[in-house]
C-alpha cells in the first residue's frame, strides 16, 4: 500500500476543497492517505483582516515528515505566477532531504488554483516541478486519460500538468465538480505510480 501525503496551502480554502478530493481519489486507488497544510507565514490579525479561512482542519506538516511517504502531492494558490511564498518557505526548509537524498525516487505531483482563467495556473505547476526535479521527485501530472481537461462546454480548469482549479478575483467561484473529478483522478493516479514504484 502506498503511503501519499497531500501537502498544501490555501488562504481563502479553494486549494483545500481540491486537496480533499486529490486525497479521496489516492484513498480509492488503495493508498494510506494524509492531509497536511504547511505553516501560515501572514501575521494572524493579518489574515483575519484579509479573510483568510482560518478553520481548516489539516494539520501543520513539518519538512521532515515528508520522508515517511511514497508519494507527495503539493497544493498551492498562484502567487504572481508562481507559488505561494508560504510552501516555498517550507520547502526551502528540506536542505537537509535535499542532502541525504531522502526525497530520491518519491512520486511529486502539483495542483494549483488561480483568481483568472489565464492568471498562471500552467507557470505556477510547472515552476513548481522544477523545483519537485531538484530534489529528485519523479514527476507525475495529470493524463489526457482524463477527459473532464478537455472539456469546452463549460470554463474550467484543468490540464495535463495537474488539476487546478479558479477561484474568481473575489474568491466567490467554488472548485467546479469537473474541476474537483480531475483533483480526484489526480490523486487517484498519483497512488497507483507511486504503488508501482514502492514495487
Ligand atoms: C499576492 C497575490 C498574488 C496573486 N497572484 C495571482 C496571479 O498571478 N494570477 C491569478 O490568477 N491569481 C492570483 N492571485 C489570486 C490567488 O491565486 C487566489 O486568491 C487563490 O487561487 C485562491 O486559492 P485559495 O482559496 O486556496 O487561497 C494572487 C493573490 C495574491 C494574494
Amino acid at each position: 500500500m502506498a503511503k501519499v501525503l497531500v501537502l498544501y496551502y490555501s488562504s481563502y480554502g479553494h486549494v483545500e476543497t481540491m486537496a480533499s478530493s486529490i486525497a479521496d481519489g489516492a484513498r480509492a486507488a488503495g493508498a494510506k492517505v494524509d492531509v497536511k497544510r504547511v505553516p501560515e507565514l501572514v501575521p494572524a490579525e493579518v489574515a483575519e483582516k484579509s479573510g483568510f479561512k482560518l478553520d481548516q482542519a489539516a494539520p501543520i506538516a513539518t519538512p521532515e515528515e515528508l520522508a515517511n511517504y511514497d508519494a507527495v502531492v503539493f497544493g498551492t494558490p498562484t502567487r504572481f505566477g508562481n507559488m505561494a511564498s508560504q510552501m516555498k518557505n517550507f520547502i526551502d526548509q528540506m536542505g537537509g532531504l535535499w542532502f541525504s537524498d531522502a526525497l530520491v525516487g518519491k512520486v511529486g505531483s502539483v495542483f494549483t488554483s488561480t483568481a483568472t482563467q489565464h492568471g498562471g495556473q500552467e507557470s505556477t505547476i510547472l515552476s513548481f516541478h522544477t523545483v519537485l526535479l531538484h530534489l529528485g521527485f519523479v514527476v507525475v501530472g495529470l493524463p489526457y486519460s482524463v477527459k473532464e481537461q478537455t472539456t469546452l462546454a463549460e470554463i474550467s480548469g484543468g490540464s495535463p500538468y495537474g488539476a487546478t482549479t479558479i477561484s474568481g478575483g473575489d474568491g466567490a467561484r467554488l472548485p467546479s465538480d469537473n474541476e474537483l473529478s480531475m483533483a480526484y483522478s489526480q490523486g487517484h493516479h498519483v497512488a497507483e505510480v507511486a504503488a508501482k514504484l514502492a514495487g
